[in-house]
């Protein structure tokens, strides 16, 4: 009898998930992709189960009952709360830090600590708990300065500031009128550092390194980084300003060391270690880390890869990662835009049908962000709702190919950024990730 290939659990719902799911079917190992609960585009091309993500529970027992072989964890929440550890608990294989693991994210304080201890290059911060010690320390800071709630925030945790009356403000609504709750228990004032960000994520089993494309995404609303901070209205890969050279230092000063650090605290870390850095002028430093895949760097990044995604993963989760020598990429270069609801992000209207998407030239791939099937069409559900993503040999061919199939889209409201990836259109593109390296 024929081995059956994989079947792989996706935990997640957003831009993010559709673009795993769209890349673990293309593994020749994977035979099928759930996907709990996903979304409109999910459900074209994988199995949406009604789960939340963050029902544990629920997931521990639907991957026993679909005999699901790997579980891939998309966002943070599940992770903190202990997805990973129930998952090995039931003696299942799990792509995704454990609790202890993912404090690296769910605790900036913890992971100050962390990088202090590694030597890690970072801004400095001083932890407070409370308004008057917040304010007493402001006396001996500088402006611009970053004010950070120590927990999750989905996004919203860090503010920058330009004067003690917004610093004031800022730290008056976190530890005052506790306007994110528990996640401001312990608030970080940071030194602002300037430069070029770039997201740098590596697939870790804890030991082995295997580092992906470098990333950039695009934080602000508005063209020219004007506007709120949003989830992230596009993003580009590879970032050419990340040369082999600087990869290697990253890998040495920064990934190496943090996961050092960590295996000397008694925590194995299995999973993707996402580090926000700023290429300052003293080299790169972390702005945070995140114990994930990031949204949108993912729906850029995973088109690239030629490699089988569902076999690096579950070397990674079985703690074999030193069998993947090295991945293949792509030579080209990524791009992908957000189409957003008209207010995100503040408040939007939801439910609108989105027209032209069967019409697009098939050298584009769209990943679905916040749509939902509903009466067999598809409508918009969330606040970013879909990143129109291309890969071609250079960033002019690639925006042209997104902008012009932004053009057969519409539903009421959308919006979106014209200028991602218009700084790299003179960039020269040169290959940019080492092979595998090392051991932690
Ligand atoms: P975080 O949630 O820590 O990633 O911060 C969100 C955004 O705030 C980052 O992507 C940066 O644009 C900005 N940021 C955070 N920390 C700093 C810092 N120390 N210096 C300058 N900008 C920062
Ligand atoms: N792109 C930012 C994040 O995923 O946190």
């Amino acid at each position: 009898m024929a081995r059956r290939g994989l079947t792989v659990l996706v935990v997640g719902s957003g831009g993010r998930e559709h673009a795993l799911v769209w890349a673990l079917q293309r593994s020749p190992s994977v035979e099928r992709v759930l996907v709990a609960p996903g979304n409109g585009g999910t459900a074209a091309i994988a199995e949406n189960l009604p789960i939340p993500a963050t029902d544990i529970p629920a997931l521990v027992a639907t991957a026993r009952d679909y005999r699901v072989d790997l579980t891939v964890v998309g966002p943070e929440e599940p992770l903190a709360r202990g997805l990973a550890d129930a998952f090995q608990e039931a003696g299942l294989l799990v792509f995704g830090p454990t609790a202890a693991a993912a404090r690296i994210e769910a605790s900036k304080a913890w992971a100050k600590d962390v990088m202090r201890a590694a030597g890690v290059p970072t801004a400095h911060a001083t932890i407070v708990t409370a308004l008057e010690e917040a304010l007493s320390v402001l006396d001996t800071m500088r402006f611009p300065l970053v004010i950070k709630a120590s927990g999750l925030a989905a996004g919203k945790g860090a503010v920058v500031v330009n004067n003690r009356v917004e610093a004031e403000r800022v730290l008056h609504w976190m530890l005052v009128e506790r306007g994110l709750g528990p996640a401001a228990d312990q608030v970080l004032l940071e030194e602002y550092l300037a430069g070029r960000e770039v997201s740098f994520l590596a697939v870790t089993d804890g030991t082995t390194v295997v580092p992906l494309q470098p990333a950039r995404d695009y934080k602000r609303l508005g063209d020219g980084d004007t506007g709120p901070n949003t989830g992230g209205m596009g993003a580009y890969a590879p970032v050419p300003e990340v040369t082999p050279e600087l990869q290697r230092e990253i890998l040495e000063r920064i990934i190496h060391p943090t996961l050092t650090e960590l295996a000397r605290r008694g925590i194995t870390y299995r999973g993707v270690l996402y580090a926000g850095l700023m290429l300052t002028e003293r080299g790169p430093a972390v702005l945070e880390f995140n114990c994930r895949f990031g949204d949108p760097e993912t729906q850029v990044i995973l088109p690239l890869l030629e490699s089988s995604l569902a076999d690096l993963l579950l070397a990674a989760a079985r703690g074999e990662l030193h069998s993947v020598a090295s991945l293949r990429w792509h030579p080209g270069v990524s791009v992908t835009v957000a189409l957003a609801s008209g207010g995100y992000p503040g408040s939007y209207a939801t439910g609108y049908p989105i027209e032209g998407l069967d019409a697009l030239p098939a050298e584009v791939l769209v990943f679905h962000a916040g749509t939902r099937r509903e009466n067999g069409r598809i409508v918009t559900a969330g606040g970013r709702v879909l990143n129109v993503t291309a890969v071609a040999p250079t960033f002019a061919a690639a925006r042209e190919r997104v902008y012009a199939a932004i053009e057969h889209i519409r539903f009421p409201g959308m919006t979106y950024r014209r200028d991602i990836a218009l700084a790299e259109v003179a960039s020269a593109i040169k290959p940019t990730v080492p092979p595998t390296t090392g051991t932690a």
